[in-house]
C-alpha cells in the first residue's frame, strides 16, 4: 500500500484551495460538502495557509503551485497539487458519495483513470439512496442494542436486517414501513426467517445493458428469480449464480403456469423469507400482468416493489430510430395490445384512426391482418407509415417498414415467429434511417386484404 487511507473530519476547519479553474471549483465544492470552511485564492500567499487544516492546488501558475507545496510541507499541513504526486503529501481518492457512507478509491497515484472507472462501476452497484439505510440504522441502533445486548446476536440480526425486507424498505425511502417491519423482527429476533419481499422487475427488451441499475443490483442480490419466456439469457446472466431460477413461461398459446399459480408461488417464496425477483420482459406494468401480481401480493400482505423496465415500444422505436412523438407529426403515443384474453382483436379502430398520433401495438403477427382490416374499415389512409419490429432491442432485431396496407400483406412471410411490435402513424415516416418508405403504396392498397 503506497498511501495510507484516512477520512478527515474537516467540519468547521479551514481548507485552502489555490486556483481558479473548473478543477479548483470542484475541489472547493467537495470540501464544502464535507463541512470545511473553504478559503480560495487565485494566487499563492503564505498567510493563506494560516490556520488551514489542508491545502489543495489546481489550475494556478506553476510557481504558485510549487510555492504552496513547499510552504505547506514546511508547516506540516497536508497538501495536494492535482495530478502532481511529486508536489503532494497526500492524494485525493476517487469518491463514491452515499452520505453518510463514503467510499474512497486510490490507485497510489499511478492510474487515476483506472480508479475513476472503478468508481463508475461501484456507483452503478450502490443505489444513490443507499445512505438512507445507514441513516435508518443509526436511528434504530439504540433500540436494537437494548433488545439484543449480546454482540454476536446483534451482529447477526443486523446482517439479516440489511439484506432483508427492512433494508430494502429503508433504501426505498419507505421509512414508516421499515420501522414497522423492524419492530416485528425485534419482537421475534430468533433464527426463523422474517417475511421476504418481492420485486416486480422489468427486464427490458433483452439486451443486458438496457436493464436499469436497480434491476441489475436486485438480480445480484436475489435469493430466487421467477422469470418469463421473454426474458433473455443475457439478462438472466446478471443474476446471482447460486440463485435458483424458476421459469413460469407464458408463450401466447402455451401458458406454462396459470397466473393464479404464479401469484401463489411468489407469495409462498416471500413467506419463506426469500428475496424474490419476479423478472418480466419489458416493463412489468405494460401488458405484463404485473398489476395482477401486485394485487395478489398486496392482498397477502407481502411487501413488494416495482422496478420499471424499457418497454418494447420504446426499445423498438429507439433502435429503429423512429421518433414516437414529433412536433410536426405526432403529439401522442398510444400503447395497445392487439389481442384479447379470448384471442380475438378488440380495438376501437374509428377512435384510434382519428387520434393521429403514433400507435404502438403489442401483438403476435397473427393479429396483424385483423388489425389492418379494422383500420381499413375505419377509414385510415392505406399509405399511413408503419413498421414492424421483431425482437427489437436485441442482437437478432429485424424490421420492416412499409405503408400499413402493404405491411399487412408482407408480414406473414417475413416473420420468423419472434415477438413483434407494430408501429403506425406519421411519425414512423420520420425515422432517421434513410431510404425507408420509398416504396409507393399499392394502386389498390387495401384490396389485397379483402
Ligand atoms: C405479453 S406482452 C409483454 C410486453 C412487455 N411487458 C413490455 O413492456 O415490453 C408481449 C408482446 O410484447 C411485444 N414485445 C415484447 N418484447 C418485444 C421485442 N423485443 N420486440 C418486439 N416486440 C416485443 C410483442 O408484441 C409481444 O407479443
Amino acid at each position: 500500500m503506497r498511501h495510507f487511507p484516512i477520512f478527515l473530519d474537516l467540519t468547521g476547519r479551514t481548507a485552502l484551495v489555490l486556483g481558479t479553474g473548473a478543477v479548483a471549483l470542484r475541489k472547493e465544492a467537495a470540501l464544502a460538502r464535507a463541512g470545511a470552511h473553504v478559503r480560495r485564492l487565485p494566487r499563492f500567499a503564505a498567510d493563506g495557509l494560516d490556520g488551514a487544516a489542508l491545502a489543495i492546488g489546481a489550475d494556478a501558475p506553476e510557481a504558485d503551485l510549487v510555492a504552496l507545496s513547499e510552504a505547506a510541507r514546511a508547516r506540516g499541513i497536508p497538501v495536494n497539487i492535482v495530478d502532481r504526486p511529486a508536489l503532494s503529501s497526500f492524494i485525493m481518492p476517487a469518491i463514491v458519495d452515499r452520505d453518510p457512507i463514503t467510499i474512497a478509491i486510490g490507485s497510489g497515484a499511478s492510474a487515476p483513470v483506472l480508479a475513476r472507472q472503478l468508481r463508475a462501476r461501484i456507483e452503478a452497484l450502490i443505489p444513490p439512496a443507499f445512505g438512507r439505510l445507514s441513516a435508518f440504522l443509526d436511528t434504530a441502533k439504540a433500540e436494537i442494542r437494548r433488545r439484543l445486548p449480546d454482540l454476536a446476536a446483534r451482529r447477526r440480526f443486523i446482517e439479516r436486517l440489511i439484506a432483508g425486507r427492512v433494508g430494502e424498505l429503508a433504501v426505498a425511502g419507505r421509512e414508516a414501513e421499515a420501522r414497522a417491519a423492524l419492530a416485528r423482527d425485534l419482537a421475534a429476533p430468533g433464527p426463523g426467517p422474517s417475511p421476504g419481499m418481492v420485486f416486480l422487475v422489468g427486464a427490458g427488451p433483452g439486451a443486458a445493458d438496457l436493464v436499469t441499475l436497480r434491476a441489475q443490483r436486485l438480480l445480484g442480490e436475489a435469493d430466487v428469480i421467477v422469470h418469463d419466456r421473454l426474458v433473455s439469457d443475457d439478462v438472466l446472466d446478471l443474476a446471482r449464480r447460486d440463485a435458483p431460477r424458476i421459469f413460469v413461461g407464458k408463450a401466447r398459446a402455451n401458458h406454462c403456469l396459470p397466473q393464479a399459480e404464479i401469484n401463489a408461488l411468489l407469495i409462498r417464496l416471500a413467506r419463506a423469507g426469500k428475496k424474490v425477483v419476479r423478472l418480466k420482459g419489458g416493463d412489468p406494468f405494460i401488458f405484463g400482468r404485473g398489476g395482477e401480481e401486485a394485487e395478489a401480493l398486496a392482498a397477502a400482505g407481502i411487501a413488494f416493489e416495482v422496478v420499471p423496465g424499457v418497454t418494447a415500444a420504446l426499445a423498438c422505436a429507439a433502435s429503429a430510430q423512429i421518433p414516437l412523438t414529433h412536433r410536426d407529426a405526432a403529439r401522442s403515443v398510444t400503447l395497445l395490445t392487439g389481442h384479447t384474453q379470448a384471442g380475438t382483436v378488440d380495438l376501437d379502430f374509428p377512435t384510434l384512426a382519428r387520434l393521429g398520433g403514433t400507435l404502438a401495438i403489442y401483438m403476435g403477427i397473427a393479429a396483424l391482418a385483423r388489425v389492418a382490416a379494422g383500420f381499413h374499415e375505419a377509414g385510415l389512409a392505406p399509405e399511413t407509415p408503419a413498421a414492424l419490429i421483431e425482437r427489437g432491442g436485441t442482437r437478432d432485431e429485424r424490421r420492416i417498414f412499409a405503408p400499413l396496407a402493404e405491411l399487412a400483406v408482407r408480414a406473414p412471410a417475413w416473420s420468423t415467429g419472434g415477438p413483434a411490435l407494430l408501429l403506425i402513424g406519421p411519425a414512423v415516416g420520420r425515422a432517421a434511417i434513410p431510404g425507408i418508405l420509398t416504396k409507393a403504396a399499392p394502386a389498390e392498397p387495401w384490396a389485397s386484404l379483402a
